[in-house]
């Protein structure tokens, strides 16, 4: 029987989650649905027909009839929307990256998740459903790079609508601590190894308008890990040509690089000018199967009752690393990296 699954949240990243559930993922049924805008809630409504439509949270949960709980609000709802639901009895939880906004927050998770034993909670970091990453996690796993020395990712995003980033920036927590946070996953994932120092800088080179919320549009982390393993991390806002976003990993017996180019497909223009490729357009275009990927997982989670493979203490640290390294670039200091988190007993 199929796993059905609530979704709160129907924007840019909600909608996707609601077509990836509704057409992409067999296992699963997309039965009720809920945001505080009444235009998203019309538009899932009239083309996926859930039986529960709803712009309010406290409803949904009333109204029950589901298994599974996807949370694809704001980043500044998540703790608040994941208590409530797993105190109101949802037991199992997927939620978009990050799990909060605070170290007091995400203690609140862990409290809410340690009372209730047995909760599937799944935190959104979706690059670790890239068939390619995968791949190259189980080489580096398998020792196929030696020793490791260096590892470098940037996530370029195509050029934003300056006016559009401006307002979206408040309800994210900026570039450094939101954008940056896949990075610090992947970097996390990837090599197996903690991080012990953390620095970067930052500034605003393209929207001026940044400065009034306090972000910037472009910054790099560099990062120390646990066997001294360097990492660097670049994002950007403002990329001319498109989204683009190359990981190296780089050891002392190989080095593997992917996404060394933004090609958006294989085709190739030759003419009088030269070589003409197009680039790819978006992180949701670059991404795109890793979102149907990882919520196809929860669902199998939910079904066969194993842990999901980005859980707590992953949601955890990502939120903890981008506190630091937002501190660091705003004090221009070296940060030493204590971990705070507690496990669950
Ligand atoms: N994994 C990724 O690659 C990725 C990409 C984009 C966004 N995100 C994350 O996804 C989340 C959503 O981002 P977005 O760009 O889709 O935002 P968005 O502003 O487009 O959508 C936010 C949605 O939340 C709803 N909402 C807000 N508060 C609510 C509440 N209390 N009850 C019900 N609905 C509520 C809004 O109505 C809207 O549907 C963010 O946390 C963001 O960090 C992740």
């Amino acid at each position: 029987m199929a796993i059905r699954l609530a979704l709160v949240g129907l924007g840019r990243l909600g909608y996707e989650h609601a077509k990836n559930i509704h057409y992409r993922i067999p296992g699963a049924e997309l039965t009720a649905i809920c945001s505080v805008r009444q235009e998203e809630l019309d538009r899932v409504a009239q083309e996926m027909s859930p039986p529960v439509v709803t712009q309010s949270f406290n409803e949904l949960l009333d109204r029950g009839g589901f298994e599974a709980l996807v949370i694809a609000t704001s980043s500044e709802t998540h703790a608040e929307l994941i208590c409530a639901a797993v105190k109101r009895g949802v037991r199992h939880v997927y939620t978009e990256k990050p799990i909060g906004m605070s170290i007091a927050e995400l203690e609140r998770i862990r409290e809410v998740i340690a009372a209730h034993p047995g909760i599937t909670f799944q935190v959104g970091y979706n690059h670790r459903f890239d068939a390619d990453l995968i791949e190259a996690q189980r080489r580096i796993g398998a020792g196929e790079l030696g020793k490791l020395v260096l590892i470098r990712l940037a996530s370029r995003d195509q050029r934003w609508v300056e006016e559009n980033l401006v307002s979206f920036s408040p309800t994210s927590g900026g570039l450094v601590a939101d954008m940056m946070s896949h990075d610090y996953d992947t970097a996390r994932w990837l090599t197996g190894a903690e991080a012990v120092h953390i620095f970067g800088f930052g500034g605003v080179f393209a929207f001026p308008g940044l400065k009034a919320v306090n972000d910037m549009d472009n910054a790099v982390i560099l990062m120390e890990f646990t066997g001294g393993v360097m990492v660097q991390i670049e994002a950007s806002r403002s990329s001319p040509y498109g989204y683009h976003a190359p990981i190296e990993v780089f050891g002392t017996e190989g080095c593997i690089r992917i996404g060394e180019n933004s090609f958006k497909d294989r085709t190739a223009v030759l003419d009088q000018q030269g070589v003409k490729r197009a680039c790819t357009e978006s992180f949701f275009a670059y991404w795109e199967d890793t979102y149907r990927a990882e919520l196809n997982d929860f669902v199998a989670c939910v079904g066969e009752g194993r842990s999901p493979k980005v859980g707590l203490e992953d949601g955890w640290k990502a939120v903890e690393w981008a506190f630091t390294a937002a501190e660091a670039v705003r004090s221009k200091r070296v940060l030493e990296y204590t971990p705070t988190y507690p496990g669950i007993a």
